[in-house]
C-alpha cells in the first residue's frame, strides 16, 4: 500500500495495521463490575483468544515467553535497587501490547500503578477489558508525547519496541525521561551487535528482512551506530552499545546491559535517570 503521510500518525498506522479490523466504528464492550478485590495472581490473569495473539500463535508459548522476559527485567531492576516485593512505585509498560510482560507485575500494583500504554487500540481495549483492575491502560500515537505528567512514573520498560522505531528513538527516549522521576530506572531491549552476533551464530532462524537488508549488512560492516531497515511501522532498528552509552550518558546512568533478554537475541539496557 502507497504511504499517505497526510495522514495523522495513528490512523497511518490503523490504516496499515487493519486497526480495530472496523471501517465505520467501533464500540467497547461493557465490563463487567464487581467488588471484589483486583487479580495479583498473574497466572490467574486472562489471556488473549488465540487468534487474537499476535506473533505467537499459541497460549502456552504467549505465557511461556512473557515469564522468562518479565523475569529476566524483574531480576534486573531488583539489581539496580528496586524493592522485589514492593515494587518500585508507579511504573509503565511501552508498546505493553496484550499484556504478555505487565501482567507479570500485578503483584506490584499494590504498592504503586501499574500502566500500559500501545498505538494499537484494539489491543488496549482488550487489555482495558480484562487487566483493569489491576492495571491502568491507555492508547498512545507515534507522536513521541505521552499524557503523564513529568516524573510520573519510577520504573519504565518497554519490551521490543524501540527495535521498531526509527528515527524517533531519541525523541521517545527523551519522552520516557521527562514521565521518570530523578533516580527512576529505564529498561528497554534492543537488536545489538550481541544479537547480531547471537543470530549469527545460527543458533536459530534469523530475522529474514533484517539480514538480507542492505542496509543491515553496512551497519554491520561499517560499525555503524545505529541502523533502520524499512522506514514504517516494520521498521527493524538496530543500535551500537557505544553509541547509546556516548549519546545518553548525559542524561541517564546506564547501569547495564543484559544479554539475551528477549526472544532469545534481544539485548536490554538498564537506565537510571539523572
Ligand atoms: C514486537 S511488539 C512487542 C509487544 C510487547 N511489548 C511484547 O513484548 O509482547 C511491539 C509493540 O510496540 C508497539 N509500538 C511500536 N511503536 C510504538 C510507539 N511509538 N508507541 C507505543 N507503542 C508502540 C506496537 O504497537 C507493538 O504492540
Amino acid at each position: 500500500m502507497a504511504h499517505n503521510y497526510s495522514l495523522n500518525p495513528r490512523q497511518l498506522f490503523f490504516f496499515e495495521h487493519g486497526g480495530m479490523g472496523e471501517s465505520n466504528g467501533f464500540h467497547i464492550k461493557k465490563r463487567s463490575r464487581n467488588d471484589s478485590p483486583p487479580l495479583i495472581d498473574p497466572t490467574k490473569l486472562p489471556i488473549p483468544d488465540q487468534d487474537f495473539i499476535k506473533h505467537r500463535n499459541d497460549a502456552d508459548k504467549y505465557t511461556f515467553t512473557g515469564k522468562r522476559d518479565a523475569d529476566l527485567l524483574r531480576a534486573a531492576l531488583v539489581r539496580a535497587g528496586v524493592d522485589d516485593q514492593q515494587g518500585p512505585g508507579n511504573f509503565l509498560e511501552f508498546g505493553c501490547a496484550q499484556a504478555r510482560v505487565l501482567r507479570w507485575f500485578a503483584d506490584w500494583t499494590q504498592h504503586g500503578e501499574g500502566w500500559g500504554v500501545d498505538l494499537n487500540s484494539a489491543m488496549i481495549f482488550w487489555c482495558h477489558q480484562n487487566l483493569s483492575p489491576p492495571f491502568h491502560f491507555s492508547v498512545s500515537t507515534t507522536i513521541p508525547k505521552l499524557s503523564f505528567e513529568d516524573h510520573y512514573f519510577s520504573a519504565i520498560f518497554a519490551m521490543s519496541v524501540f527495535t521498531h522505531i526509527d528515527d524517533l528513538y531519541l525523541s521517545w527516549i527523551c519522552e520516557l525521561r521527562r514521565i521518570l522521576r530523578p533516580g527512576g530506572l529505564l529498561y528497554f531491549t534492543l537488536h545489538d551487535e550481541e544479537a547480531a552476533k547471537i543470530e549469527k551464530e545460527g543458533e536459530f532462524a534469523p530475522h529474514q528482512r533484517r539480514v538480507k537488508s542492505a542496509v543491515y549488512n553496512e551497519f554491520l560492516e561499517q560499525d555503524s551506530d545505529f541502523c533502520s531497515v524499512d522506514r514504517d511501522w516494520r521498521s527493524l532498528s538496530s543500535f551500537r552499545r557505544e553509541y547509546l552509552v556516548d549519546h545518553l550518558s548525559n542524561y541517564f546512568e546506564v547501569i547495564e546491559f543484559v544479554g539475551r533478554a528477549l526472544g532469545l537475541s534481544q539485548s536490554a539496557v538498564v537506565l537510571k535517570r539523572k
